[in-house]
């Protein structure tokens, strides 16, 4: 301890200081606390605090300056989200130690509910996309990558797992179906969720076209209503329409059977926010580590992951992550 203290320099000092005093306050502490699985933007932060933009401002610059926070920009937008330590810089250990407290930390109720009010505002604006653009849904995909960009992928992580014979697969939120005739020849049984009426018509289409006999399509939100486990749960470009992914990782975690498999399919990352409009999405992508993040977070182990680059410059990852048979930080958390 005192060799490393004897190390620090002045300019180390700062930064330590900075730390701690980005700490030392309670709404900084609330903020962190907020972002623990989440990221928002200042107005949505202003919202949630009830405070003004220019107070939430000052907030996020202190802890963005001392490291404790990260920024990403979102179209014309700035999000925020939590900063990973880095063990084996100055000031790395405190900060692990801070967010360790900070998650043990209850935010209050009004600030829980306003939450809850960004996060149904943002999931609103996406149902709307699918209620009104069912009729051009393919074309808009095709904007970014429809289907046949990621289809081999995908196979290739589930052809990987070699599920027996009596295997159950859920996808959640299906679009068109266009992936169901495939999880249809692997599996015994497929649940397909989606909240959109209009997409399940679409998909309920496709069934019947291909003869899909052990395809049960279902009208659910696959956060908020019950639906049995299965043993694999694929989501295709379906995160980046959640409005909060990290808690949605947790919720999509329990629907995978102890020892199942949850293959998500995502956009890499990017800053095209023409994407917002054209196709609904909520999110521009995500980082590969932010998944990784919130998988583990979930109890989830990651597993192979593919990488698809595509003409038009946008990038899509295809992940696997387990759900260990052993693990019991789900009921514990
Ligand atoms: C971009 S489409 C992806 C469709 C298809 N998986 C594909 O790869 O082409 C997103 C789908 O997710 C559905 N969706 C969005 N949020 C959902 C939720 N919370 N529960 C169930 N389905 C949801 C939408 O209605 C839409 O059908």
């Amino acid at each position: 301890m005192s060799l490393r203290i004897s190390r620090i320099s002045p300019d180390d000092s700062d930064q330590l200081a900075a730390l701690c005093k980005a700490g030392g306050d309670t709404l900084r502490l609330k903020i962190m606390r907020a972002l623990a699985s989440d990221s928002f933007g200042v107005l949505e932060l202003a919202q949630i605090f009830a405070t003004g933009q220019s107070g939430i401002s000052h907030h996020l610059k202190v802890l963005t300056q001392a490291g404790l926070l990260a920024t990403r920009r979102e179209g014309n937008a700035i999000f925020y989200r939590r900063a990973l330590p880095q063990s084996d810089s100055l000031g790395g250990t405190l900060h692990a130690a801070l967010l360790e407290e900070v998650d043990q930390l209850q935010l209050p109720e009004d600030v829980q509910s306003r939450i809850s009010a960004v996060h149904a505002q943002r999931s609103a604006a996406s149902e709307d996309f699918f209620a009104r653009m069912a009729g051009s849904f393919q074309a808009r995909q095709d904007l970014i990558a429809g289907l046949p960009q990621y289809r081999d992928s995908v196979l290739a992580l589930l052809d990987a797992l070699n599920l027996g014979t009596s295997a159950t697969a859920l996808e959640v939120g299906p679009g068109d179906g266009s992936f169901l005739p495939e999880l249809a020849r692997r599996f015994a049984h497929v649940v397909a969720l989606d909240n959109s009426p209009a997409m399940l018509e679409l998909a309920h289409k496709r069934c019947e076209q291909e003869g899909l006999g052990n395809v049960e399509l279902k009208l659910a939100d696959a956060l908020h209503d019950d639906c049995p486990p299965a043993d694999c749960v694929v989501l295709n470009m379906v995160l980046h329409h959640l409005a909060a992914p990290g808690e949605a990782m947790k919720q999509l975690a329990r629907l995978v059977k102890t020892g199942g498999s949850l293959l998500i399919t995502e956009l890499c990352s990017h800053n095209q926010s023409w994407a917002r409009e054209a196709c609904g999405d909520l999110w521009l992508g995500f980082e590969q580590d932010d998944l990784a993040h919130w998988a583990d977070a979930a109890g989830l182990t990651p597993g192979e992951s593919l990488y698809i680059g595509l003409k038009n410059g946008f990038q899509i990852q295809a992940r696997h992550f387990s759900r260990p048979a052993t693990d019991n930080r789900l009921t514990l958390r």
